[in-house]
């Protein structure tokens, strides 16, 4: 196999991560707001075996670069190469004076930059795997906050709290709804004997994709200020009242009162999808995610033309019950929610119409829902 190739020794232990698709919620997370996000099929793979010296080598099968480096004297800044996760995570977990070197290889069946969270993955993926190899005796949570600082403080994006979370505390069949101000989970069933979640790719990589979320976080830092002189016990946007916002319109930028109003009509549209959960109307559920898709495009402006074609043709077919763009956006997946039995019709209308429109193929595929980080057979 790979890993014996590569390192020349055999039987690593291998570790899973999957990546997540986040139905409603979208932007919500540095903005204090509800989120709800799943867990999916398709992840991150890590193999991993201990070595007799303090040697450790990071390779990956998406690159032919790679990293070696000594636990005593590890990199001290990033690099801009795929090993900064892994290596931000490590830098964060509390490393043993006697621990023993790693070899390491990353794989994965999830598409990177896709809006999927495969940052996310890799880096709650590695938490688990050190920690088992090392024996560090890490639980879920703390594995999650290795993997955000690992991305907040060494990689350097400035990443709300969301794909961590909704990666390493998924279980089987649920959604995990997190409040991002007071960070309480629930885990809440989707009904998989009736539903099913179909991902599309609109194959849209934007390389200026982290500036422009830097720049979304930073417009709504800034509406905040000017929102809070009407409503001072307003800690994060997620607080702002409909009429508060509607009182203060004229004193808003016109980009801010957008990006503003995205988030104030996405707060109450997510609670009103937890209800629909929770009373079984799943067809109210999906109106609510292609109402958030409306608001992504229109006001938060972070959709492009081969997404809103994936999701306005998707909610014209039959049995479709919504849909909308995932993760942060300016390319990247849409996820459809849609009845059992309908999901072959619709692999097939997207492709056809992403084809005759765009000239290129969509990966269009039927995922399922994850159980969460675990050890697997290599
Ligand atoms: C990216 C970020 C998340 C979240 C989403 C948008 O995936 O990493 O923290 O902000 O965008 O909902």
């Amino acid at each position: 196999m790979e890993f014996e190739q590569r390192f020349g020794s055999p039987r690593p232990r291998q570790f899973f991560a999957p990546g997540r698709v986040n139905l409603m919620g979208a932007h919500l997370d540095y903005n204090g707001g509800p989120v709800m996000p799943l867990a999916i099929d398709r992840g991150t793979f890590v193999a991993l075996r201990a070595r007799a010296d303090r040697r450790l080598r990071f390779a990956s099968t998406f690159s032919t670069e790679s990293l070696e480096a000594d636990l005593d004297e590890l990199p001290p800044a990033r690099s801009g190469s795929w090993w900064d996760y892994p290596l931000g995570v490590l830098r964060e977990v509390p490393v043993n004076a006697a621990a023993s070197g790693l070899d390491v290889l990353f794989g994965g069946n999830l598409a990177v930059g896709a809006g999927l969270s495969s940052s996310a993955s890799i880096c709650v993926g590695t938490a688990m795997a050190l920690s088992e190899v090392w024996g560090l005796d890490l639980d879920p949570m703390a594995r999650v906050r290795a993997a955000l600082r690992a991305e907040r403080e060494f990689v350097g994006v400035r990443c709300g709290i969301m794909d961590p979370f909704a990666i390493g505390l998924a279980k089987q069949g649920s959604l995990l709804w997190l409040d991002c101000k007071d960070e309480s989970t629930l885990h809440l069933p989707l009904d998989f004997e009736r539903v099913s979640l179909v991902v599309a790719d609109s194959g849209v990589r934007r390389e200026l994709a982290a500036g422009f979320f830097n720049q979304r976080v930073d417009e709504c830092r800034r509406a905040l200020e000017i929102l809070k002189e009407a409503q001072p016990d307003a800690a994060c946007l997620r607080d702002v009242l409909p009429e508060t916002l509607e009182a203060r319109r004229g004193a808003l930028a016109e980009v801010l009162e957008r990006r503003a109003s995205h988030v104030v009509g996405e707060v109450a549209r997510t609670f009103e999808a937890r209800d629909a959960l929770l009373e079984d109307r799943p067809g109210d559920f999906g109106e609510r995610m292609t109402r958030a898709h409306e608001s992504l495009r229109d006001l938060f402006e972070v959709s492009c033309v081969e997404l809103d074609c994936l999701v306005e043709t998707a909610v014209a077919q039959e049995g479709v019950l919504g849909g909308r763009l995932t993760g942060a956006g300016f390319g990247g997946c849409a996820v459809i929610l849609v009845r059992r039995g309908a999901e072959e019709g619709l692999v097939a209308r997207l492709g056809e119409v992403f084809r005759a429109r765009f000239g290129r193929e969509t990966a269009v595929e039927v995922y399922a829902a994850d159980r969460g980080p675990r050890e697997i057979e290599p």
